[in-house]
């Protein structure tokens, strides 16, 4: 029996830029999805999750069954994507199991889409050995930034239009390092964590992410339109990426309010993660910490992706002693929120959260001290 596991993601900051073509900095979580496989010599993938109880199968080119369910749907975009791109994929029969919640913003989606295109090859090719995902690609002709755009192919597929941020990251997590990606040519760097001196904390509001896909998308065409509107002061501008605070700030007052809002957050959000590589670099936590919540407010006023949980949330790490920043992580709309703080103020933190939050919103928190793990690989 082989093991592949593809991990979750926390956004430490740069949120809706990657689809702007501008810079994330996630770091790939411990939490992951694994899919457990017996390759044998048929195309058919016959996967039983774990979480749904559920057992279906499927053929990699052959016409999706009408009764297949939504769990189903992601390695099997995964596939389609995969053999378009005229890679040679393995029949198997898994298990998928996970520990990334689902609907939380920590990209359970992608994890699990990396793991399914990891699988797909590995039974392909089990001679292969236990390792990274980049030994799998390079075993298949191909490199995992490729895979990365074909398993981002696939979320778009399922239905959400996402960037590239969260299935880059579960294929290139450096352990103890968040990374920073241009997501317009996807270079990348890693960006040593000061492990010591500061924790990451992840707290689920609990709230399951509602209306994603249409609030997601809906933002996306609103940072087209203002880019459309944009290039007539300068026709080289492609993404929000390429419009500088200056242009922007002279010719706002042309762009209809909402997306005057939304293009704000994007423009500004690409300087706090060059701000953020700076402070990082420098070992300034405080001023790391005060663009993480810088980010937060943006979210939440001009990019209308928070509500009164994650709200809430970040005001009650912000009022504890030896927090340095705190904000919504990933798309919004319930989910997540990443939290900077000193690691003698983890526990302060943790009691002020469960003490406050489960009264003030009927719901219980997850809270998790989160560590930076490596990419997706091969395990076993
Ligand atoms: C989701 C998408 C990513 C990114 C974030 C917001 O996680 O999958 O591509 O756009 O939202 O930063």
């Amino acid at each position: 029996m082989r093991v592949v596991r593809g991990p979750g993601r926390v956004n430490l900051i740069g949120e809706h830029t990657d689809y702007n073509g501008g810079f994330v900095m996630p770091m790939a979580l411990r939490m992951a999805v694994r899919i457990a496989l017996v390759p044998h010599a048929g195309p058919a993938v016959v996967l039983h999750s774990e979480q749904f109880g559920e057992t279906a199968e499927f053929v990699p080119g052959q016409v999706e069954p009408d009764d297949a369910p939504h769990w189903l749907r992601y390695p099997m975009k995964v596939a389609e994507v995969l053999a378009e791109a005229g890679l040679v994929l393995g029949g198997f029969r898994g298990v998928v199991s996970g520990d990334v919640p689902v609907g939380s913003g920590l990209s359970s989606s992608a994890a699990y889409e990396v793991a399914s295109a990891l699988g797909l090859l590995l039974a392909a090719r089990p001679d292969l050995p236990p390792g990274p995902a980049e030994a799998v690609a390079a075993a298949h002709g191909t490199d995992t930034r490729h895979l990365a755009e074909w398993c981002q192919q696939a979320e778009h597929r399922v239905g959400v239009r996402c960037g590239i941020m969260d299935q880059f990251i579960s294929l290139h997590g450096r352990e103890g390092c968040a990374i920073v990606l241009d997501c317009r040519d996807l270079s990348f760097e890693a960006a040593p964590l000061p492990t010591g001196r500061a924790a990451v904390v992840v707290i689920d509001s609990a709230v399951q992410r509602k209306l994603t896909a249409g609030g997601y998308n809906e933002r996306r065409s609103q940072c087209e339109d203002g880019v459309g509107r944009l290039r007539k002061f300068d026709p080289d501008i492609r993404q929000l990426r390429d419009v500088s605070p200056e242009l922007f700030a002279a010719h706002a007052s042309a762009l209809p309010k909402t997306v005057r809002r939304r293009c704000r957050h994007v423009i500004t959000e690409n300087a706090r993660v060059a701000e953020s590589v700076e402070a990082l670099g420098s070992g300034d936590l405080e001023r790391f910490g005060r663009l993480l919540s810088a980010s937060h407010d943006s979210l939440r006023d001009d990019y209308d992706v928070s509500g009164p949980e994650l709200d809430l949330l970040v005001e009650i790490a912000r009022g504890t002693p030896g927090v340095l920043g705190s904000r919504l992580t990933g798309a919004g709309f319930g989910g997540c929120t990443v939290t900077l703080a000193r690691p003698e103020a983890v526990e302060a933190l943790r009691s002020a959260v469960t003490g406050r939050y489960p009264l003030e919103t009927g719901l219980t928190p997850r809270i998790w001290v989160s560590q930076a793990a490596a990419g997706a690989a091969v395990e076993a």
